[in-house]
């Protein structure tokens, strides 16, 4: 008979045992929702916006910080911020969501793809150094899913090849390197709000930044290109990336919950993390030890296919999701795929892309080799909502012992 629950035989988990749901908020965010729809301020530079703008930059530990319309946004305002444009290149992870990618195409750069460290997915800064060259003005480090690239690696880098440091902070809100925030640590931070993440507004995203010329400079490029605080005596080319005080409301209840779901998920995930590592054919992924506070941003780890027969991840998906009864939003799933494979990162398929057939070369995705890319999503990566970190150890037990049925009976026939 068979054991996997894909086969036909019993799931190891109930469908009545319910995993934390995503996203939430509480009564208090939906009075001041009520509260923002009877009043007459409901955008362009609200209060609620602004007041959460200003928490939300200390909390990052950053001087300075603004709302956009979302982590897309984000990174095209820092980049456009920093006057990076045509012809300029940009060094970015082969693995990350499309955007950080597809925001230097929306200012005409050319995204240099890396490869990633087999164990974190973050930037290989190796490589990174060695894809620097006379055009290159930036490096995109993505603090991507669990993990975290060697900041101060990072920063040596850029110092010494004066080039401004982005960090794409999407996943990470509340991350500690050495006890300092993400979003602090480079010359732009980018965050996405969008209802998938740790600190979620439906849609949304925010800039930090270091010094008071960048932040004007942000805040004119999300304004329509008016000056600070309205100024029309100073004004620049722009269009409207503001956010809403719905959103904001929003992200003010969030932003009170997160340090305490950060710290649970951070405890949960080392140990999954541990459990994870007594299973033969499991590697967790590496946490480096300056890393204070980890946030999470869907739950990933990789399966030693060598050791399993050969066995594919998505294979492996597909069985745990059958014995585990995830909600839909926390399927399991292989990780992003890699940028010179994505089927939503073409920019080919944009005719404002042709600026000219030297750039049309230069940005076709298809030019780089991100092997280990391939490896995690082809072959060996496995993700999880976050949203199961929120639960009780009993939890993450169950989907530990999921993981090692399911790895056990994988060759089971049908
Ligand atoms: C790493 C990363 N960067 C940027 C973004 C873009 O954020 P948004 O969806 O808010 O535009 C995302 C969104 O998933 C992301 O995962």
């Amino acid at each position: 008979m068979s054991k996997l629950a894909i086969n036909g035989g019993k799931p190891l988990r109930s469908k009545s045992a319910k995993w934390p749901a995503w996203p939430i908020s509480d009564a208090a965010d939906a009075k001041l929702v009520a509260k923002i729809t009877a009043s007459n301020r409901w955008s362009f530079d609200g209060p609620t916006e602004w007041k959460f703008a200003e928490d939300f930059a200390k909390y990052c530990g950053a001087p300075y910080g603004l709302c956009c319309a979302n982590g897309t946004v984000a990174i095209q305002l820092a980049l456009e911020a920093l006057d990076i444009g045509a012809y300029d290149e940009v060094i970015v992870p082969g693995m990350t969501w499309q955007a950080t990618a597809a925001a230097c195409l929306d200012v005409n750069a050319i995204p240099v793809l890396v490869d990633v460290e087999p164990d974190t997915w973050c930037i290989d800064l190796d490589l990174a150094e060695a894809a620097i060259t006379r055009k290159t003005k930036a490096m995109i480090v993505v603090h991507l899913y669990g993990c975290m690239p060697d900041m101060d690696r990072a920063r040596a880098i850029c110092k010494k090849h004066n080039l401004y440091l982005i960090e794409d902070c999407a996943h990470q809100h509340g991350s500690e390197w050495k006890g300092k925030r993400v979003g602090s640590l480079g010359e732009i931070g980018c965050f996405s709000f969008q209802e998938s993440k740790v600190l979620p507004s439906g849609e949304g995203g925010f800039n930090t930044c270091q010094t008071q010329r960048t932040f004007e400079r942000i805040y004119s490029l999300r304004n329509c290109g008016r000056g600070w605080k309205g100024d029309l005596s100073n004004t620049i080319q722009s269009g409207n990336f503001r956010l809403t005080e719905w959103q904001a409301a929003l992200l003010a209840g969030g932003l009170k919950r997160l340090d305490k779901q950060l710290k649970l998920r951070d405890q949960n995930a080392m140990y999954l993390n541990s459990l994870l590592a007594e299973i033969p054919g499991v590697k967790p992924m590496r946490r480096r030890k300056q890393v204070t506070l980890q946030s999470y941003f869907n739950f990933v780890f990789r399966i030693d296919t060598a050791r399993l027969n050969r066995v594919s991840n998505l294979k492996v998906c597909q069985a745990l999701n059958a014995e585990l009864h995830l909600p839909s939003h926390a399927d399991l799933d292989c990780p992003y795929q890699p940028l010179n494979h994505c089927v939503l990162y073409k920019p080919h398929t944009k005719r404002r892309h042709r600026i000219s057939a030297d750039y049309w070369k230069a940005i076709n995705p298809k030019r780089f080799k991100l092997p280990v890319c391939e490896d995690a999503h082809f072959k060996t990566g496995i993700a999880v909502h976050h949203s199961i970190l929120m639960g009780s150890r009993n939890d993450m037990e169950d989907f530990a012992c999921g993981v090692e049925k399911v790895l056990d009976n994988i060759a089971e026939p049908k």
